[in-house]
């Protein structure tokens, strides 16, 4: 006998499509996309500059309206962004608010929702889970990208989303900072178990921290390959990266992105 483990679907797309006006009119960007996500999971996006996936993440976060197909979110279609998810985007130079402190960066979304007991324990669990507990004093300006960036994830962390979409999120940081920051994101993973759907240009992240890669290809973009990584947790920065299995979807991912490219 067999038990069946019923996964919890987050997010349904179906067969959505984006139209967008450019100067020579409206133009086909995504077609016929559609997947799941399960609940928990951990799945990146990759795919060449101007595909379409910033857009993709946009219509996930509600922040824009596909022109034809679903998007639904537990068991509501999203119209509009959703209180439980959280949107972090690439420029975090210009996401912090220069004139308030790291901790009040954080409480931002908090402001209206907790009372100031709760929002300040809050404000210093989310710190915590980022490595930055101690520097809530601090302001923006006086932050490497890095450290920014980690207060970008602790204030999307402080509103418990149930869904974290992120564009991009480590594309402009060196490559030691870049990896510190992926085990940040995956021992929160750990923690949190939220669900957690990214942006990246770079494959071996889209691998080291994914459950499934999805490859956006084509004009308009549509999803031309959904690669479960099947590695095991927890992941390890120099050991995963030597598995078979991990060079095997580094093989085929390779391959399904070169002839988007060919
Ligand atoms: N608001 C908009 N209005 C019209 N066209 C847009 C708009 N936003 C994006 N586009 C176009 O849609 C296409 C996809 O853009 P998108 O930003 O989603 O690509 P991307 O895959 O995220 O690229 P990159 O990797 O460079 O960030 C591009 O051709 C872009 O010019
Ligand atoms: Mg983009």
């Amino acid at each position: 006998m067999s038990t069946v483990e019923r996964t919890e679907v987050a997010y349904e797309v179906g067969r959505l499509g984006v139209r967008l006006n450019s100067t020579d009119g409206p133009r086909q960007v995504l077609r016929e996309i559609s997947f799941d996500v399960a609940a928990g999971e951990i799945v990146g996006i990759v795919g060449r500059s101007g595909v379409g996936k910033t857009t993709l993440l946009r219509v996930l976060g509600g922040l824009l309206a596909p022109s034809s197909g679903t998007v639904i979110l537990g068991d509501q279609a999203v119209h509009g962004p959703p209180a439980d998810v959280v949107v972090v985007f690439q420029d975090y130079d210009n996401a912090l608010l220069p004139w308030r402190t790291v901790e009040r960066n954080v409480a931002l979304g908090l402001e209206s929702t907790l009372p100031r007991r709760e929002r300040r324990a809050r404000v210093e669990w989310a710190l915590r889970l980022v490595g930055l507990e101690g520097r809530g004093g601090e302001y923006p300006r006086r932050l490497s990208g890095g450290m920014a960036q980690r207060v970008q994830i602790a204030r999307a962390l402080a509103v418990r989303p149930t869904v974290l979409l992120m564009d991009e999120p480590f594309g402009a940081l060196d490559a030691l900072t870049k990896s510190a920051l992926q085990d940040v994101l995956l021992n929160i993973h750990g923690e949190t178990r939220t669900t957690i759907v990214f942006i990246t240009h770079d494959l071996d992240e889209a691998i080291y921290l994914s459950d499934r890669v999805l490859v956006l290809a084509g004009a308009p973009g549509t999803i031309t390959e959904a690669l479960p990584t099947g590695l095991p947790r927890p992941r390890d920065q120099l050991a995963t990266r030597e598995l078979p299995g991990y060079l095997r979807v580094r093989h085929q991912l390779g391959e399904a992105l070169r002839a988007d490219h060919g």
